[in-house]
């Protein structure tokens, strides 16, 4: 349609040269949608962007005395955890929902099904997570690892039967819960892995709710609720815990970490909305592969680099800094306080160990600002 005007204003060698670049253009293109075509149908590895698959970080190791408990395991970077996790010969307790899930599709993907263990947990209820763990104290001894994996991820609000924001419940509440069961059954070594993620930075509270969280801010109600905020609190809420049990197994050889698996990794987590689903299938062939996502949890899991380290975020396999409130200590003391007082109203007492180091450390606290205090107003006097 243009080309006659074309022709008019530019000499003819140019029209034909225009012509073919045009042509050239459109063959480019058409190379580019057919590269991101087949990107998002295969598991491109961008190794030198992405990092390393998480075979490697255990592909050296003997596992075969290890027992790891993980939730979420039928699925996305859980299921390839497990998957990775077995082929060395590591015992794997998978805590899911979904039995034909645990039993069947997991068993088909992992090398020696022999080692996979099933225990039936709903996340969104806590009678089942007591129910689960109950089962785990009584059949399992010692366990090495576990993962905090499971996580829902775009769901419109709703109430789970105990009463709490659902996202928050499933993604952090339950699972911390899960672990307070069966800390009496941890190994004396034993390293426990939050599957976090970089989103927690989107946080940020006021002075006001960092000093005096509310159980609002945590289990968030109707009128200020987005799925994105649910889902970056129960986040929050991981590193946070991952603080305070550092502290709290400071004197001990336990270790806990946080692993930030990587950004739009195309799993099942964005099935709750077209919209994600969307985005996360434009994503995939920019983002990492299931199989480097799990890399990272493996590495804080496994490495021998981080014996005797605690308390630490891990982002590709490499150490990073959390956002401020994140690494807020005193924070993380407030968000325990509230999570057991959410949990004791519905469960009632099960968190003696707890509470007695939360007593420690406050006593250690107001003597640290009583000396504070004493040494300023000496300095004051002698001033
Ligand atoms: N994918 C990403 O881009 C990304 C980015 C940052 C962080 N992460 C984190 O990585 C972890 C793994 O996520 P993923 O990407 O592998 O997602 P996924 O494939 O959807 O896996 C989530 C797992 O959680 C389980 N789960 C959900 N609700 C549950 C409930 N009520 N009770 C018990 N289990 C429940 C799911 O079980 P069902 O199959 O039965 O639903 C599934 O096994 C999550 O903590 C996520 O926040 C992922």
């Amino acid at each position: 349609m243009f080309l006659p005007y074309f022709r008019h204003s530019i000499r003819p060698g140019v029209v034909n040269d225009l012509c073919r670049r045009n042509i050239v253009t459109l063959a480019g293109i058409k190379n580019v949608v057919d590269g991101y075509w087949k990107a998002i149908a295969e598991d491109y590895v961008f190794v030198n962007i992405h990092g390393c698959r998480a075979e490697e970080i255990v592909k050296d190791q003997d596992l075969s005395k290890k027992k790891c408990l993980i939730t979420g395991a039928n699925s996305g970077i859980g299921l390839e955890m497990t998957r990775c996790m077995t082929s060395r010969g590591c015992e794997v307790l998978m805590a899911c929902r979904n039995p034909y899930e645990a039993t069947t599709v997991v068993k088909n993907v992992c090398e020696n099904p022999n080692l996979l263990r099933f225990y039936e947990t709903n996340l969104a209820s806590l009678s089942s997570v007591k129910a689960s763990s109950d089962e785990i104290l009584k059949k399992e001894k010692n366990i090495d690892v576990v993962f905090l994996n499971a996580a829902v991820f775009g769901l419109p609000w709703t109430l789970t039967e105990d009463g709490f924001e659902t996202t928050f419940q499933i993604n952090y509440l339950s699972q911390y819960y899960l672990l307070m069961n069966i800390e009496k059954i941890l190994a004396p070594d034993a390293r426990v892995v939050f599957v976090s993620s970089e989103s927690h930075r989107n946080i940020n509270w006021d002075a006001h709710s960092t000093l005096m969280p509310s159980k609002e801010l945590l289990s968030i109600p109707e009128d200020k609720y987005t799925s994105i905020r649910a889902y970056n609190v129960s986040k929050l809420c991981g590193l946070l815990s991952m603080h305070y049990l550092a502290y709290r197994w400071m004197h001990s050889q336990k270790q806990v970490f946080c692993a930030h698996p990587g950004s739009f990794v195309k799993t099942r987590l964005c099935r709750n909305w077209w919209v994600y689903e969307a985005l996360y299938t434009f994503m995939k062939p920019f983002s990492k592969s299931i199989s480097q996502a799990a890399s990272t949890p493996l590495y804080c899991a496994f490495s021998p680099e981080l014996n005797g380290v605690s308390g630490i975020y891990f982002k590709d396999c490499k150490r990073c800094t959390e956002s401020d409130i994140a690494s807020d200590l005193h924070l993380s003391f407030r968000v325990n306080d509230l999570t057991h007082d959410m949990l004791r109203d519905r469960v009632g007492a099960f968190d003696d160990v707890a509470r007695a180091s939360s007593a420690l450390y406050r006593q250690q606290l107001k003597e640290a600002v009583e000396d504070t205090v004493m040494s300023n107003y000496s300095g004051t006097i002698n001033s």
